[in-house]
């Protein structure tokens, strides 16, 4: 009775733990609910060592239940010593070639999908993207376009995009699930890589190498828009004069308070290079504030207020003088507002 209350004890663990297990991964956050190219032969490559490790376990249970049933000590046999063998050459010969053939099915298929992988990478054509990662948060650089931005890295849909990449402080990890591997961002060199969604939509990334206290929080998104909706973006965030003045008072009085406090000084509005902190062109367009909060004023207020409390470690914090919970909202409402595009997020198919 013990035994059998165990037995159902385990397999109601492992039934729940099977559930739990089928919850995990997002859509647009799953190497296996693949949405790209580099995505795809990674499923490709999952699956067939998934059929392989299958047969290996079969084939091992298999011979160990045979093993066990045949050989087993029977009635009357107390005293029996079985046959005593040293050294079978048919069965080495068995185990040993058939791992290899094993591993020659896996290594082939992987060795041909890294280069083929890398093989377009360093492209110089088309579009290039120079990525940095930043503690904690990632800034897109659109070579020879004029165009900067942080959080939201937009790309036309079915169209290979070479992403350079480096780190300005430690190293980081670019990576999104549903569209490709992961490549390291490093301070001293530029790693290559490429993307390639083919379907329009938000896919979301993740920092994948431990970076300080705030390194899970390190998000951003891909946003895959229509070939025409991408050179329309471009050509919106171009046009984007960071001295426009806003309509309404409060964001006039943002505006001033963020010109006063020097917020300029580590953000930059339009396609001035040089940051400390993340660009924040078309900041009204982002899909989320700091990478991981819903995009709300309130949300923005919170975060300019305290960013030690949502993002440990930031460098924002300690940096800016002491702002007052009306000059915090003024400036929220200020980028709050600066939406120079019609392509957002929701327009992409989220
Ligand atoms: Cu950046 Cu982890």
């Amino acid at each position: 009775m013990k035994d059998w209350m165990g037995k159902s004890k385990a397999i109601f663990l492992l039934g729940s733990l099977a559930l739990i297990l089928a919850g995990c991964g997002k859509e647009n956050l799953s190497a296996l609910m693949p949405k790209g190219y580099g995505a795809d032969t990674s499923m490709d490559l999952i699956i067939l060592s998934l059929i392989v490790m299958t047969f290996v376990f079969i084939v091992v249970i298999l011979v160990l239940v045979i093993v066990l049933s045949r050989f087993r000590k029977k009635k009357g046999q107390e005293d029996y010593i079985p046959r005593q063998v040293e050294g079978n050459k048919t069965l080495e010969t068995v185990w040993t070639v058939i791992p290899i053939i094993l591993v020659i099915i896996l290594a082939v298929p992987t060795v041909a999908a890294t280069f083929d992988l890398a093989d377009d990478a360093g492209s110089e054509d088309g579009l290039n993207i120079e990525v940095t990662g930043n503690q904690y948060w990632w800034h897109f650089n659109y070579e020879g376009q004029e165009v900067q931005t942080s959080q939201d890295m937009y790309i036309p849909v079915g169209e290979k995009v070479h992403l350079n990449m480096m780190a300005s402080d430690v190293i980081h990890s670019f990576w999104v699930p549903s569209l490709t591997g992961k490549m390291d961002a490093n301070p001293e060199n530029e790693n290559t890589m490429y993307i390639e969604a083919h379907e329009e939509g938000v896919y979301w990334g993740k920092c994948a190498e431990l970076c300080g206290p705030s390194h899970s929080l390190m998000d951003f998104k891909v946003i895959a828009v229509s070939p025409e909706e991408f050179d329309q973006w471009v050509e919106d965030m171009q046009n984007v004069d960071p001295e426009e003045e806003p309509q309404d008072a409060v964001a006039q009085d943002g505006k001033e308070a963020f010109e006063e406090n020097s917020c300029m000084g580590c953000h930059a509005i339009g396609s001035s290079p040089a940051q400390v902190g993340p660009n924040l062109t078309a900041f009204g367009d982002r899909s989320k504030i700091a990478g991981i909060l819903e995009p709300t004023k309130e949300n923005l207020v919170d975060w300019i207020m305290d960013p030690e409390s949502i993002k440990p470690g930031n460098k924002m914090t300690g940096n800016y003088p002491d702002l007052s919970e009306e000059e915090a909202d003024s400036i929220a409402e200020y980028l709050m507002q600066l939406q120079p595009s019609e392509i957002t997020p929701e327009s992409a198919g989220n």
